[in-house]
Parts: structure tokens; C-alpha cells; sequence
């Protein structure tokens, strides 16, 4: 039977850790620091998400600059938005909550965010840096990702890892992570034939696609470790909804070692480490160690 990856409870603690960091550098430079989260038109699934990223901000301390913009605001008008967040001074930390509505370029957008405010590490220029192995912001949820695993041990040299999904949020970032971290990494997607002829092979899966029951207890070798990067509202029987990632949980479970929780694995990572970089981001632009 597999071990739980508790990605609620180290990210509970990373938070403690953080309270207590940001009360001390608010006394010492007098403000805290500072993030702002733009959310674009009312996305259920996105303004749940950035409501828990604000909470979290509220309670290590950081400020919340969040801005919820209407569904139609234009490429320029948003444009403008993202330069004042990086003129503004009391902001270290900048966000623009994905997927944005189809009339506006998300990459385009990600450009103008100041590359030492990127919380979310999506600028050209963090990513770059991820290619290289050079320090920079990085992509929050492959660094929960990486966080979770080290919390547990869990080796990657050498070892097999496959990653489902090849998005700039999740899965490219992903690959390079674990390269970095001297996996062999094969990345897989939409038009991968025979997913689980890879997958049967790997020591680690992380799978990001946002297809509940993608992987079955057959895809899955004895002994692996599984991160469950998806999340999906699927509605019960009796008309109630309950959240699912990627794998069959109950069916994965007995065949796996590790395996995350979906919901309670990445999510609040994925929070975490966003906090994290607001951290990092204020303490670099002040000067300061982190
Ligand atoms: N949408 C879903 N997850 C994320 C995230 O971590 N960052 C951003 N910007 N958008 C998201």
C-alpha cells in the first residue's frame, strides 16, 4: 500500500515557517512583502484557486494587491495593469491567473511582467534560466512538485520519470526540474501513443492533464511514485461533485509506493511555493539574503 505524499501538511508548515520570516522582515524594512494577483472574467475553477492564493497570503502576512478585472478588458488595458504592478513598490510579487479568455494573448502578457516580479516564473527570461540551471523565480507547481519529493526522500538520479503534459505551467517546466535533478525524463501528451507502455516503465509519474481515470493500476509499476498534478470537478451520482485528479486513486494505491492525494497533494504546494517567491522576489529586490 502506497504512502500518502502529504502535500497539505508540509505546505501548513512551510506557511509557519514563512509567518514567522515575513513578521520578522516586515519589522526590519517596514512593509511586508507584497503580491499581486490578476484574475481576468469569473472562471470558477480560477477564482477558487486565487481566493486560496490570497488567504494564504493573508495569513503568513504577505500583502494582497489582488485586482479581478472584468471578462472583456483588452490586451492594452491589461498591458497597463501589469506595468503599474511593476512600478509599484510595495508589490514583489506579480500573478496573472491562466487560462486567460480567448481574445487575450496570454504569452504576450507574460513578457511584460518585470522578470524579478515574476511569482509564477513564467517570464521568458526565469524559464530561460530553468534551461540553464541558473538561479531565477521558478514555475510554482514543478517546485512544489521538487519540494514534496525532497521532503520525502525520494531519489531521482538516475531514475525513470515519465511526465504527462507538456504545458509552460506544468510540464515543461517539469521535465527540466527533474533533469536538473538528473532523472531520465521522457515527456508524454496529447498524441503519445501507448501512454502506459512508458508509464509501466517509470519510477516516478507526474501527471498533469486534467483527465480523471487516465491511469489505472495497470499502468503503474510495483514500487512507483505517483504525483497526481490534475484536478477535475466531476459531479457524483446524486447530483453533489467531488474533486479528482489524474489517476484512479483507489486502484493505484495498492501497486504505488508514494503517491499524492488529489485533493491535498500539489495544490497547496503549489501555494506554497508561490509564497515562497513573493519572499524571494522582495528579499532580492531589497538586497537582502533570503
Ligand atoms: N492556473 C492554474 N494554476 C495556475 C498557476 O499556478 N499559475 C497561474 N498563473 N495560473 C494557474
Amino acid at each position: 500500500m502506497a504512502t500518502l505524499l502529504d502535500g497539505k501538511a508540509l505546505a501548513r508548515q512551510l506557511q509557519a515557517d514563512m509567518t514567522t520570516r515575513v513578521a520578522d522582515l516586515r519589522a526590519q524594512h517596514g512593509r511586508p512583502p507584497g503580491l499581486a494577483v490578476l484574475m481576468v472574467g469569473d472562471h470558477p475553477a480560477s477564482a477558487a484557486y486565487v481566493r486560496n492564493k490570497e488567504r494564504a497570503c493573508d495569513r503568513v502576512g504577505i500583502a494582497s494587491f489582488g485586482k479581478h478585472l472584468p471578462a472583456q478588458i483588452s490586451q492594452a488595458e491589461l498591458t497597463a495593469i501589469i506595468h503599474a504592478c511593476n512600478q509599484d513598490e510595495r508589490i514583489d510579487g506579480i500573478l496573472v491567473q491562466l487560462p486567460l479568455p480567448a481574445h487575450l494573448n496570454a504569452v504576450a502578457l507574460l513578457h511584460e511582467i518585470a522578470p524579478d516580479k515574476d511569482a509564477d516564473g513564467l517570464h521568458p527570461l526565469n524559464l530561460g534560466r530553468l534551461l540553464r540551471e541558473e538561479p531565477g523565480l521558478r514555475s510554482c507547481t514543478p517546485a512544489g512538485v521538487m519540494r514534496l519529493l525532497a521532503a520525502y526522500d525520494i531519489a531521482l538520479k538516475g531514475r525513470q520519470a515519465v511526465v504527462i503534459g507538456r504545458s509552460i505551467l506544468v510540464g515543461k517546466p517539469m521535465a527540466m526540474m527533474l533533469l536538473a535533478a538528473d532523472a531520465t525524463v521522457t515527456v508524454a501528451h496529447l498524441y503519445t501513443r501507448d501512454l502506459a507502455i512508458l508509464t509501466r516503465q517509470a519510477d516516478l509519474i507526474v501527471t498533469a492533464t486534467g483527465c480523471p481515470n487516465l491511469l489505472g493500476a495497470d499502468a503503474v509499476q510495483s514500487g512507483a511514485t505517483v504525483v497526481d498534478v490534475g484536478i477535475t470537478r466531476v459531479e457524483n451520482a446524486d447530483g453533489t461533485s467531488r474533486l479528482v485528479g489524474d489517476v484512479d486513486f483507489a486502484a493505484v494505491e495498492p501497486v504505488a509506493d508514494w503517491i499524492t492525494p488529489v485533493p491535498g497533494g500539489i495544490g497547496p504546494m503549489t501555494v506554497a511555493m508561490l509564497l515562497q517567491n513573493t519572499l524571494t522576489s522582495f528579499c532580492q529586490r531589497l538586497g537582502i539574503k533570503d
